[in-house]
């Protein structure tokens, strides 16, 4: 505690906390010409400058722990974040990489040592795609757990138990989103390894929950963001031994049903392991706090859309249409009614606002000329990415005739991932497609391939059918060409299976009215006010 505070009084006092704004964010970052700075006396900067560090120095709080203000806080004021272009087709170029692409701030949160170190362990995620092995292999793995025709026989049956638990009789009435999150992590680990309830141990769940509140309050200079943080951090060593003993006993068949959990396909269909080694399964399993934690505010936004008072009319009156219908017979179509409802739900919610990539300095290879830090060996560029837009390119006029108009059907007019082959690239106006299609066989007992589209998106064959998505840029969020999310179609069948419920057991969303509702971090930058309960009158 001593210790603490003398190097945290030495930091806000001298000019290494200039410098540490100025100059080097975080010490392993630091080379020479950072030290030469950090060397120099705070007084002979700017007054300009100065007067900045004074107040964001005032900004920070006195409890906050060193390495955080250094690793965290300081990062995060030194990141910049800039917009691309919206794509006209749905692809990423391999220049704007996955490669770390993870504010710096954050890593804090997946590594003991704040900065990326892959020996420990890597998420597909924050790789760049030079680095996944041929073709994209590691992604093809992991896409092997999650493609559709596992979902009905492997993840359904936890879905549908874990959603007759949350929207119970007992529960109606009450705020839902609390609610929600309380179960949330009885579903997250009963998918990912098979276990559930009293077996998920509290350093399990309150890691959790305190990593998806560090998502949605994202500052790190508020006080809830940094006790959240500081609890991740606290349980990160034995979150990754429980995961890999867990692992341990889904490998040895100790496991019940291990069959259906998404670990079980990775480690059938690692091979040698070269491309996705056990420390990365654990990796994995941990990482996709981030990605599951957008279901929360996919739930969010479908309610809010659907709800009795305050609803948006078009979307309860499309839900009606569709589930009047036959919903879930696709009739020849790539999709199913109730599959396109989904989809147009996600384009007009889009609850990931952006894909990010990490970028360097452009300036050797550019009319520019060299980049001035480089030449004379001070490191000062900062952390930069840049954002390839979901919302808005989703709302492109480009793409739609009617951007705004809430219609299901508009997918049925636009490519599947598995008609963009050579031809329909050429047909496009291309030489060739940006992507070779190739395919990897899964080793885990089922005939099913996973293989590619011209634009690089993974998609499942199985039994010789194609499991395709859809391959248009207009359709965003969830991402474009070999980045793109394989947990798609996992997370357009489980809001089907809550869609499903709610029709059949005839809920209803409302709004409560509470005099104070509580504020839930329901997901990445989204923290809402707990006022929607339910009703159900089946
Ligand atoms: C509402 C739910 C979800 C949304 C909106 C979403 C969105 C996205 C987006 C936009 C990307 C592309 C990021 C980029 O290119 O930088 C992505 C990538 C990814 N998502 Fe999801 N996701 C969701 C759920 C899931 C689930 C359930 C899983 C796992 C079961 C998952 C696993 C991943 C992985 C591993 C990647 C990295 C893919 C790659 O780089 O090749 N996501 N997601």
């Amino acid at each position: 505690m001593e210790r603490k505070s003398v190097e945290r009084r030495t930091f806000l006092k001298g000019g290494a906390a200039a410098v540490g704004l100025l100059g080097g964010a975080s010490s392993e970052l630091s080379t020479g010409g950072d030290q030469a700075l950090a060397d120099a006396p705070a007084s002979g900067l700017p007054q300009q400058i100065q007067a900045a560090i004074e107040r964001f120095r005032a900004a920070i709080p006195p409890n906050f722990d060193h390495d955080y203000v250094e690793k965290a806080v300081i990062p995060f004021f030194l990141t910049s974040i800039y917009g691309d272009q919206r794509p006209m087709l749905p692809m990423i170029g391999v220049d704007f990489s996955k490669e770390n692409a993870l504010p710096y701030d954050l890593w804090g949160l997946i590594t003991r040592d704040w900065r990326p170190t892959p020996e420990e362990g890597v998420t597909v995620f924050l790789q760049g795609l030079e680095k996944r092995g041929p073709n994209n292999l590691r992604k093809r793995i992991y896409f092997s757990g999650v493609t559709p025709d596992l979902y009905k026989p492997m993840y359904s049956p936890k879905v549908v138990a874990f959603l007759d638990k949350l929207m119970d009789q007992r529960f109606a009435g009450r705020p839902f989103m609390r609610h929600y999150l309380d179960y949330y992590f009885d579903l997250y680990w009963d998918l990912h390894l098979g276990v559930t309830g009293d077996d998920i141990p509290f350093e399990v769940r309150q890691i959790g929950e305190s990593f998806n509140t560090v998502l949605a309050y994202r500052n790190p200079l508020l006080p809830i963001t940094y006790q959240n943080y500081m609890i991740v951090r606290k349980h990160l060593d034995f979150l990754k031994s429980w995961i890999d003993e867990r692992l341990d006993d889904i490998e040895n068949g100790k496991a019940k049903n291990s069959e259906k959990t998404m670990a079980w396909y990775w480690l059938k269909n690692a091979g040698d392991g070269r491309h996705f080694e056990k420390k990365d399964v654990v990796f994995e399993c941990f990482h996709n706090f981030v990605a599951l934690s957008q279901w929360g505010n996919s739930i969010f936004g479908i309610m809010s859309r659907l709800s009795e008072d305050g609803g948006d009319p078009a979307v309860r009156a499309s839900f009606q249409k569709t589930m009047s219908g036959n919903f879930d017979n696709a009739n020849g179509a790539p999709y199913t009614p109730l599959e396109l409802f989904v989809m147009e739900l996600f384009r007009v919610i889009s609850p990931n606002g952006g894909s990010i990539s990490s970028i360097h300095d452009a300036r050797t290879s550019s009319f520019y000329g060299t980049s001035p830090q480089a030449s004379i060996g001070v490191p000062l560029e900062r952390h930069s990415y840049i954002n390839t837009p979901h919302t808005t390119t989703s709302m492109d006029p480009v793409h739609w005739k009617d951007p705004s108009a809430f219609d299901p059907a508009r997918y049925l007019g636009v490519p599947t991932s598995a008609q963009i082959t050579e031809d329909k690239c050429r047909q496009i106006g291309l030489a060739t497609c940006p992507f070779d299609i190739t395919n990897f066989e899964v080793k885990d007992g089922r005939k099913a391939n996973i293989t590619n589209s011209g634009f690089g998106t993974v998609f499942g064959v199985v039994d010789g059918k194609s499991l395709p998505v859809c391959d248009y840029a207009g359709f965003a969020p969830f991402g474009f060409g070999y980045r793109r999310c394989p947990g798609e179609q996992l997370t357009i069948n489980v809001f089907e299976d809550f869609l499903r419920k709610v029709w059949r057991d005839k809920i209803l969303f409302r709004r409560l009215n509470a005099p104070n509702p509580g504020e839930v971090p329901i997901g990445p930058n989204a923290v809402i006010l707990d006022d929607l309960g339910f009703t159900r009158s089946a």
